[in-house]
């Protein structure tokens, strides 16, 4: 996982350079695992026994980014604004409205159940709720030993002996092997999540809330987990979120979306240190901050109203009805998201300075 670390240029691959290799050139084009590209996502709305088309609910709406190997990019925003849309469409368990998902320089927007079944072993995800995503009537060798029955692999020294392997591999007793869910707590039952999910050895995982469901004492510790099998697996993640605590630690860049739109998209350090958009500000001040000195100095943006329905999304900016710096141009122009430094991108007609690199203590 990243170190703050201010002598890497931003883009530069930071830990994927095997020892040997030669380092990147100064202006280093890393090829993306994924690249997302105008990615739309409408749920229509139907009415009546014909059922008429009446509006759509505009879940995802032009989203674009780039995931690197082996980097951490931690996605957040308040329920409903699309962060799970935009995981089920990249794993292609959604078919999308428009746009293009790209991996690994391969075009999959719309890719059938055949063409994706090959894919399915490189793209994985694990589940924000550990209680219904593991079938109760199956055991555990069961459910982690499935993804290899659907691709017919039979890994090397059998299954069974593979599952124990994944199990010790997310710190489960392999000896649990034929016991059911519900002998699990909460926390034992995402790493089982997370054994099935790295079965296949994909090389990228999209974990949607991984931690949400699970009690505050033990969030850390799966998000650990995760972070220390990224390390040693190489593997690449999309980590959903919806606030800015659970991810700070493990995210290498964060993406900040409002209803179905990505509003800022920057590396950790900047997103923490200096966020440039209203509502990144208005999100990071509901972290918690463990230091009661430092809680004292910050200040706290308490948003005014909910968060407006993605049916009918406001114009212009769509957060010009909750934003305290909206002006008549945020009702009428939309905002496109912008490199205002490199690196940066903020989607604002009037974005937070830039703070002095002193100030912007991440
Ligand atoms: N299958 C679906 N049909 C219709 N609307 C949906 C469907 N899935 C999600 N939505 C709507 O899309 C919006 C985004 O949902 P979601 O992606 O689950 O947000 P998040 O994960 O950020 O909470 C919400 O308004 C939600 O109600
Ligand atoms: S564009 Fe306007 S309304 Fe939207 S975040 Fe920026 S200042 Fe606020
Ligand atoms: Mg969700």
């Amino acid at each position: 996982m990243p170190e703050d670390n201010e002598a890497v240029p931003v883009g530069a691959p930071e830990k994927t350079i095997p020892l040997g290799e030669e380092a990147p050139s100064a202006t280093p084009e890393v090829r993306p695992l994924l690249r997302v590209e105008g990615l739309v996502k409408h749920f229509p709305i139907t009415k009546g026994l014909l059922r008429r088309q009446v509006g759509a609910v505009h879940a995802v709406d032009d989203i674009s980014f780039d995931v690197r190997p082996g980097e951490t990019l931690g996605v957040v925003g308040e329920s409903g604004c699309g962060k799970s849309t935009m995981g089920r469409l990249v794993t292609r368990l959604l078919e999308p409205t428009g746009g293009t998902i790209e991996f690994e320089g391969r075009d999959i927007s719309h890719l059938g159940v055949g063409g994706m079944r090959p894919m399915r072993r490189d793209i994985q995800m694990i589940f924000q709720d550990p209680y219904s995503s593991l079938n109760p009537r199956h055991t555990v060798g069961t459910i982690v030993g499935a993804p290899f029955r659907l691709q017919g692999i039979t890994p090397d020294g059998g299954v069974k002996k593979e599952v124990q392997r994944l199990l010790g591999l997310v710190g489960l007793n392999p000896e649990h092997y034929n016991r059911y869910p519900h002998e699990f707590s909460g926390g034992q039952r995402q790493r089982i999540g997370i054994a099935r999910a790295l079965a296949l050895k994909p090389k990228l995982v999209i974990a949607d809330e991984p931690v949400s469901a699970l009690d505050v004492s033990i969030q850390a510790q799966v998000v650990n987990l995760l972070d220390d099998l990224q390390d040693e697996l190489g593997l690449t993640y999309v980590i959903i979120a919806h606030d800015l605590s659970v991810i700070r630690h493990v995210s290498d860049r964060i993406a900040v979306m409002y209803l179905g739109k990505i509003v800022e998209l920057t590396d950790r350090r900047s997103l923490y240190g200096a966020p440039m958009h209203p509502y990144t500000k208005a999100l990071l001040s509901a972290v918690p901050v463990p230091d009661p000195r430092r809680r004292a100095q910050r200040e706290r943006i308490l948003l005014k109203g909910d968060v407006p329905s993605p049916i009918s999304p406001p114009s212009g900016c769509r957060f010009h009805t909750r934003c305290w710096k909206a002006t008549e141009v945020c009702r009428t122009d939309e905002p496109v998201l912008t490199a205002l430094r490199t690196g940066h991108q903020v989607a604002c007609h009037h974005p937070e300075p830039v703070e002095s690199p002193g100030e912007a203590a991440a």
